[in-house]
């Protein structure tokens, strides 16, 4: 478990020494990170047996308060689930197939699988008798999807959402002084998006401790108004009393700058809320000359919330926030701080090669990185509310938001959501704007969009008054939702005419919510529909879409639209269009699924970035092509562009505004080199350089990467014997590691079936046709013959348990697929009686040391098909009559060991996550591959 006191230690520090008399009190706040340690099994959709009888009893936790039953009762024996830690896709883990979900990337698990479709989390905690009267709560940064929660056998509730955070207030069913047990049930078995969404608790989990007079969770709402040069900050908190406490409470509201130093501070004294209810309380402070959020210097100050009773701190809470002002001009489009700012924007889902939604903390900086360093300044979260850790990201490195909800409507199901999320994230300054919708081509044009549009905008304003709403629209962009929003989304120039739209509607701004949605595989420059490959030449993709360059100009031009956000940033799980199945992935990322850049990051980089840009396209290994004409493009912001082959001038072009330029070559091997002129001089060259065969295997850390990061991007490629990159590689590559593990593999590559994760696999076996036969004696036998088939009856069946036998002998049969020599085979064994004797196929199997209660089941004995247990026992008595006995033998677990980890690359890449083991000092990653030289990395803390 990692404790979290309240916030990172080094800002903790800074602030403890500018703030040494608030020292940590018990009955402060405590916020745990409960990630680690967790069991995991499936379930079933609708086979309750499979469901591990789940829901089956004559009363259920709908029924009776604690009646949680199957894994949900705190006894339920997990001993042979899967151990893992949070956060965690099973989606990922799964195998494709054609019969799965192309929305969900043909991943086996989900809506048609219902034996994958239902996962069971358990996890065990203590919580010590002196935390009796705080308020213990369990908080979910999200679940995909419709989870359950129960704690010690109590029901506390049913989120449908797979987005929103939710928290649950347990204190009441803790077992103080001792071990409680948090249970999950996520039925991911119907999809919310039309694109791959992932399945299980994939965001963080903490346990949370205030004081019974605290302030909520997101209960804090901080507005700076800038008046000449100082800040005028507004600081709104929610407090909530859980308890009978009456009286006086003291709220101190401190502000601290980037550096932990105090700089204003304000107090006062208000009555404490009733029992079981929530008062809200408002300062203002000062920030004089305040360092402004914006995207180049994302300045972000701090507001500690302090709530004193009696002269002690019983609550504090802290919260980042940015000063900066923004606004939306129907004329000249977007200003943060005053200061005109075109959105060059990308939509984008949340799942990354090889670990899906399960994102660990530090890729949401990484990725936010790779879009910034494409000249991005604007990310839409793309279509629902994204997690915790990606607005922090954006926070902290300087990028704009849209966040959105995931469906419109007007009852409680969207409100309540829309709501959540806009009190979560409110204090971002990342965010400049809400959107409410996107696409509902139900309602879009007609009057049921125009009505539910106003009472959601009208809704959204209620609960943050600072940013406006927008939604966005594909379906024509005059009437019915384009008619009432305040920010018009326009979602694709083919979609309707934007100019018509603006002349109508000249009040309302505007921006392109999507544009783009054209097709690259990366690396690839013909288009070979039977291999699914699309060339990544930016060219109009289909009749009514256009080329990113296209996209960019009509955006470019006009003053009056905001900036535009393509469709995507990052290809993504699912949507495999213009293809289907074995295509896996989307085309449409400006770079692949882990974050490779295709030629569009050139193009967009030239244009949207301040750096001097010259990139051609494409590789220069075309074996079998000499003579072939080849288009030869530039990206580039320089001048003008001249083109050599071999040395020979191919000619020099002028690059236009937001353009690029293109020559046809002749192939012939060699070195094709670009140098780009501005103000006709030299400042850039690039070459492409026909390279050998490859040679060597490079493993490479990602530059973005912190070095002190427990997580890192590794990047595997071939060079050639000069050490040149060899663009066509597609060699498979095995991997291992030492000091750390391997998360997951990813190549880019739209169509490949290969695993993500190489993961042990665990199989639970039933234990079926159990019965019975009773001993004369208590002495349990030696051996165990069974001859005599006839006289073994239905075990425990009609049992009297007033008149039992001496001693009994259960018998049954359990299959197993495959008996390979590598399983590792347990009997996790649940006592029905006291003495007791294990036989498997006539073998006496002795206990294992640290359980009495689990039998390792060696290979030698055991058998492919049916195997058979026997069980002698001493009979449990019953002692009252209500007692029920435990008439479950127990289960077979079967671990099949992964193979080793190992990718193929795709057009000369692959990339690996891997994460350093906590206190290791040196991480080895090392990679083979057949004829090739091994490659070593090696991490130092
Ligand atoms: C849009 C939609 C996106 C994605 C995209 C693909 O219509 O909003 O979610 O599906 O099309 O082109």
């Amino acid at each position: 478990m990692k404790t979290i006191f309240p916030k990172e230690i080094l800002s903790c520090f800074i602030f403890f020494i500018s703030f040494c008399t608030f020292s940590q009190n018990k009955s402060e706040r405590e916020l745990t990170l409960i990630d680690k340690d967790w069991r995991f099994s499936f379930g079933h959709l609708y086979d309750t047996q499979k469901d591990f009888g789940h829901a089956e009893g004559y009363f259920s936790y709908l029924t009776k308060t604690g009646f949680g039953d199957g894994p949900a009762a705190s006894g339920f024996d997990d001993r042979a689930w899967r151990k893992l830690d949070l956060p965690h896709d099973w989606a990922v883990e799964q195998s494709f197939s054609e019969k799965a979900s192309f929305s969900h990337g043909f991943k086996t698990a989900g809506k048609g699988f219902p034996e994958k479709s239902i996962g069971w989390y358990r996890k065990k905690i203590s919580i010590p008798e002196s935390d009796k009267g705080r308020i213990i709560s369990l908080k979910f940064d999200g679940v995909f999807r419709n989870s359950k929660v129960f704690f010690n056998g109590y029901f506390l509730g049913t989120e449908q959402s797979g987005y929103n955070g939710f928290e649950y207030d347990v204190s009441a069913y803790v077992n103080y002084g001792g071990e409680n047990t948090i249970v999950v049930r996520v039925d991911a078995s119907m999809e919310e998006g039309w694109f791959y969404e992932g399945a299980g608790i994939y965001r963080h989990v903490y346990l949370q401790k205030t004081n019974p007079i605290h302030i909520v969770s997101n209960g804090t709402y901080v507005i700076s108004e800038i008046k000449n040069d100082n800040a005028e900050i507004t600081a709104e908190v929610t407090i909530e009393n859980k308890g009978n406490d009456k009286g006086s409470i003291e709220i101190i509201q401190t502000i601290l700058d980037t550096g932990g130093k105090q700089i204003s501070s304000v107090s006062e004294n208000v009555p404490a809320p009733e029992f079981y209810k929530k008062a809200n309380f408002t300062s203002k402070l000062a920030v004089k000359n305040p360092l402004l959020w914006d995207i180049e210097n994302p300045n972000l100050y701090r507001l500690v919330t302090d709530i004193k009773q009696n002269g002690q701190i019983i609550d504090r809470y802290e919260t980042s926030f940015g000063i900066r002002t923004m606004k939306f001009d129907a004329e000249k489009g977007f200003f943060l701080n005053g200061k005109p700012v075109k959105l060059k924007g990308t939509n984008n889902h949340q799942d990354h090669a090889g670990i899906g939604t399960a994102l660990p903390d530090e890729l949401q900086y990484y990725r936010i990185k790779k879009l910034k360093e494409m000249g991005s300044n604007a990310y839409r979260c793309s279509h629902h509310p994204p997690t915790p850790e990606l607005l922090k990201a954006c926070d902290e490195l300087g990028m704009l938001v849209i966040d959105e909800t995931r469906l419109m409507g007007i009852n409680d199901y969207h409100l309540n959501d829309l709501k959540r999320m806009i009190e979560r994230d409110r204090n971002h300054p990342s965010i400049f704007c809400w959107s409410v919708g996107n696409e509902e081509w139900n309602i879009e044009g007609n009057i049921v969009g125009e009505r539910i549009t106003t009472i959601m905008q009208g809704f959204t304003k209620s609960i943050d008054s600072t940013r406006p709403v927008t939604v966005a629209i594909s379906s024509g962009f005059r009437s019915g939702i384009s008619s009432v929003v305040e920010i018009m989304g326009y979602n694709y120039l083919g979609n309707g005419d934007i100019d018509a739209h603006r002349n109508e509607f000249k009040k309302q701004p505007g921006m392109g919510t999507e544009e783009g949605s054209t097709f690259a595989t990366r690396g690839i420059y013909f288009t070979d529909d039977a291999k699914h490959y699309q060339s990544a030449y930016d060219k109009k993709p289909r009749p009514t879409f256009y080329s990113i360059e296209e996209g960019w100009k009509f955006y470019a031009e006009r003053p009056y639209l905001a900036g535009v956000f393509f469709w995507t940033g990052f290809d993504y799980r699912g949507e495999p269009t213009p293809y289907g199945w074995p295509s896996v992935t989307s085309y449409f990322g400006m770079m692949d699924v882990c974050g490779f850049p295709k030629d569009n990051v050139f193009y967009l980089k030239s244009w949207w970035g301040t750096e001097p840009v010259l990139h051609i396209l494409p590789h220069w290994n075309w074996s079998g092509m000499e003579g072939k004409e080849i288009d030869v493009w530039a990206y580039s912001n320089c001048d003008e562009v001249e083109l050599f082959l071999n040395k020979k001038s191919l000619g020099k072009k002028k690059m236009e505004l937001n353009g690029h330029l293109e020559w046809k070559v002749k192939y012939e091997a060699g070195t094709l080199e670009a140098i780009g002129f501005k103000n006709g001089k030299k400042v850039l060259s690039q070459v492409q350089k026909t390279t050998g065969s490859p040679e060597n295997i490079k493993l490479s850390v990602d530059k973005e990467n912190l070095s002190n990061s427990n997580v890192v991007m590794v990047t595997a490629e071939l060079t050639d014997k000069k050490g040149l990159h060899v663009p066509t590689a597609d060699d498979e590559i095995a991997f291992s590691i030492k000091g750390g593990k391997i998360l997951g593999v990813g190549n880019g590559n739209p169509t490949s079936l290969e695993s993500d994760k190489f993961i042990d696999n665990t199989n639970l076996v039933a234990i079926n046709n159990f019965k019975e036969k009773k001993l004369t004696s208590a002495d349990l036998p030696d051996k165990i013959e069974d001859a005599n088939d006839a006289d073994w009856t239905v075990a425990f069946k009609d049992r009297d348990y007033k008149k039992q036998a001496p001693a009994y002998v259960y018998k049954g049969d359990f299959e197993l697929k495959n008996n390979l020599d590598n399983n590792i085979v347990t009997f996790f064994y649940k006592k029905i009686g006291k003495e007791t004797a294990v036989f498997v196929n006539g073998n006496k199997i002795e206990p294992s040391k640290d359980d009495t209660q689990k039998y390792i089941l060696n290979k030698a004995i055991l058998k492919e098909g049916k195997n058979t247990i026997y069980i002698a026992t001493t009979p449990l008595q019953r002692i009252k009559d209500w007692d029920v006995m435990n008439t479950d033998p127990g289960i077979i677990q079967v671990v099949t060991p992964a193979e080793s980890w190992k990718r193929k690359l795709f057009n000369g890449y692959a990339q690996i996550i891997i994460q350093k083991n906590e206190g290791e000092k040196e991480v080895i990653l090392s990679a083979t591959a057949k004829g090739l030289q091994a490659g070593n990395l090696v991490l130092k803390k």
